[in-house]
């Protein structure tokens, strides 16, 4: 009897220890999933699958459908809102953040930790970014950078806003955060191997539709195709030939 006891603690432990590894929690405590919810949206989702290379844009509105399909990881940042990402790319970025706080350790400026913005993000949330940054931007601004309600790539949780603390302080703001431009290239360069691209590149407002965004990563399910698109220098809507 003591044996058996002893066995179910053991398993207990073991399921505990594992829930924790499975997230980012060797790198940041702030960024542990929210356990209960997530295991059983995830457990009500197995089997679905969703397309990694889904287009998602000003002329592609969101497939009818997929939040149903969609296995999300719900975490907590270190401004202490709960961001939602697809549980894969949550994966994918755990292991960005790895390693590109390893590449900037040693930065001048002080010790560098990734941080999720926002993931996931319902048509009711991108409407409220659109309120709130109309009132705190303007219009012209909010075209340049944020999409239409039911047109954003933020729908499919596989598009990912990254900000980062810098010795502790949170830089966190759009006009804060493109003054680390160091910072971004190390981001950058990581992306492909984790299967990630940068969305907007500075280059590419003619065909996104939308203005360079360094923080703005997409998760592709695929090294290999992230490093094509990457290499070449060419957007998502171009490698998939769906251009206007
Ligand atoms: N910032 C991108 C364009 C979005 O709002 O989906
Ligand atoms: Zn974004």
């Amino acid at each position: 009897m003591k044996m058996r006891r002893l066995l179910v603690l053991l398993l207990a432990a073991a399921v505990v220890c594992a829930l924790v590894l499975s997230g980012c929690s060797k790198q940041s405590s702030s960024e542990e999933p929210a356990d209960a919810e997530t295991e059983t949206e995830a457990e009500s989702n197995e089997g679905s699958v969703i397309d990694y290379m889904v287009l998602v844009n000003a002329d592609n509105v969101l497939p009818d459908g997929w939040e149903e399909a969609l296995d999300i990881t719900t975490i907590t940042n270190s401004v202490g809102d709960e961001v939602m990402v697809e549980s894969k790319a949550y994966e994918a970025y755990c292991a960005l953040k790895e390693a590109v706080e390893k590449d900037l350790e040693g930065y001048d400026k002080g010790e560098v930790r990734l941080e999720l913005d926002s993931a996931y993000r319902s048509v009711a949330a991108q409407q409220k970014i659109v309120d709130d940054f109309t009132e705190k931007y303007g219009e012209d601004y909010v075209k340049k950078y944020v999409a239409v309600p039911g047109f954003s790539e933020h729908h499919t949780g596989l598009a990912l806003d990254l900000y980062f603390t810098v010795d502790g302080k949170d830089v966190y703001e759009n006009e804060d955060l493109v003054q680390y431009p160091d910072i971004w290239d190390a981001v950058h360069a990581r992306l492909p191997e984790f299967g990630f691209i940068l969305r907007f590149p500075e280059d590419g407002e003619a065909i996104t539709g939308y203005a360079y965004e360094p923080w703005h990563i997409r998760y592709l399910d695929s090294p290999e195709i992230a490093k094509e698109i990457t290499d070449k220098g060419i957007t998502l809507e171009e490698y998939l030939g769906k251009t206007k």
